[in-house]
């Protein structure tokens, strides 16, 4: 389900290539990135060569960068004491960066925070960007996971479209699509014009060449099947809303237990944030003690996936969990 379609975008023309590697931001390896800055003449519009990603952020994304010779800046995203959005640091710091710069956004479902920012805050950082002008690279590899409906996860992206953003985005159907080992995604970068779009394809296909050369297509074709045949399609979003629903059911069954068990924390932040991870607010050490004293497993910034939360573990999570934190 790319999101640069139909008429909103009139008469732009979007390169978009759906294959692997080139595919999703894990695919913007080195020169890919550079290229990024030179391709449309970023040098001279967007003059200030380095990017700016969210506190915290997918690791690998520094990874990334760093890869790439792309200066890193950080902007200030989740808020640990609300364990929400810090609205108010997010905005302060986009007003602050140099016009012109070029910012890493979650499209949907952040990870690893599980936080998102409202339909009004996008409304408001689209503005704010268009004002600085600077540039939306979107990340989405969660599309439906959030809300279960993926039309309704692009909606930051189709805001800053209507603001008339020109932007960047990479798609991943890894998850969404169950298609994990098979590298599939979309890259999707909004051009001004034909001849910009025309200058654009050649440019990535040149990084792709002795990158990869050429793509497997296997995935590519499972995806493109998928999102053609309206049948196959409405059998798709049925069970991406299937997958989404299950794991909010998750988050209310974890909350719920912790509870019951008479937990003296506040777990509403489990509920408040949505997809794949919720940023549970553990401590590095009470990770290490569910990892040794209980056998279960997740990063040790506190972010549990949820999707490997089940009817089945739930009450010995949430015991788990009651244990390592109700001394604090
Ligand atoms: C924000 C984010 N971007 C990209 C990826 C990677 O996507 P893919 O599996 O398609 O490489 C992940 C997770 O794996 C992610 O959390």
């Amino acid at each position: 389900m790319p999101c640069l379609s139909g008429s909103r975008i009139r008469g732009w023309l979007v390169v978009r290539i759906l294959a692997t590697c080139l595919l999703c931001i894990c695919g913007l390896r080195s020169s890919v990135a550079r290229t990024l800055f030179i391709f449309l003449g970023f040098r001279e519009i967007y003059l200030v060569c380095l990017v700016y990603i969210p506190t915290p952020t997918w690791s690998n994304h520094h990874n990334i960068w760093r890869d790439a010779q792309v200066p890193q800046r950080t902007f200030s995203y989740y808020h640990p004491e609300s364990r929400g959005l810090d609205f108010a640091g997010l905005m302060d710091d986009i007003k602050n960066a140099p016009n012109g710069s070029f910012f890493l956004l979650h499209a949907c479902a952040h990870n690893p925070t599980g936080v998102d920012p409202t339909e009004e805050q996008w409304r408001e950082i689209s503005y704010q960007f268009k004002l600085k002008n600077h540039f939306p690279f979107f990340d989405m590899a969660y599309q439906g996971f959030a809300s279960g409906d993926p039309e309704r996860d692009a909606k930051a992206i189709r805001i800053f479209l209507e603001d008339g953003h020109q932007i960047g985005c990479a798609q991943s159907y890894a998850k969404n699509m169950g298609l994990y080992g098979q590298r599939a995604g979309c890259l999707s970068i909004l051009c001004e014009d034909e001849m910009q779009a025309v200058a654009v394809k050649s440019q990535l296909q040149q990084i792709a060449r002795p990158m990869y050369s050429n793509p497997p297509v296997h995935g590519a074709l499972v995806v493109s099947i998928i999102l053609n045949d309206p049948e196959l399609k409405s059998l798709w979003l049925t069970e991406v809303k299937g997958m989404a629903d299950r794991i909010i059911g998750m988050r209310k069954a974890l909350r719920e237990n912790l509870e019951s068990l008479g937990s003296p924390l506040s777990w509403e932040h489990v509920t408040n944030q949505i997809g794949m991870f919720c940023y549970s607010g553990m401590t590095p050490e009470q990770v290490d003690r569910l990892t040794n004293e209980y056998h279960i497993y997740m990063t040790r910034n506190g972010r549990i996936s949820m999707a490997g939360v089940t009817t089945g573990n739930v009450a010995y999570l949430a015991n788990a969990i009651h244990d390592v934190t109700k001394s604090n």
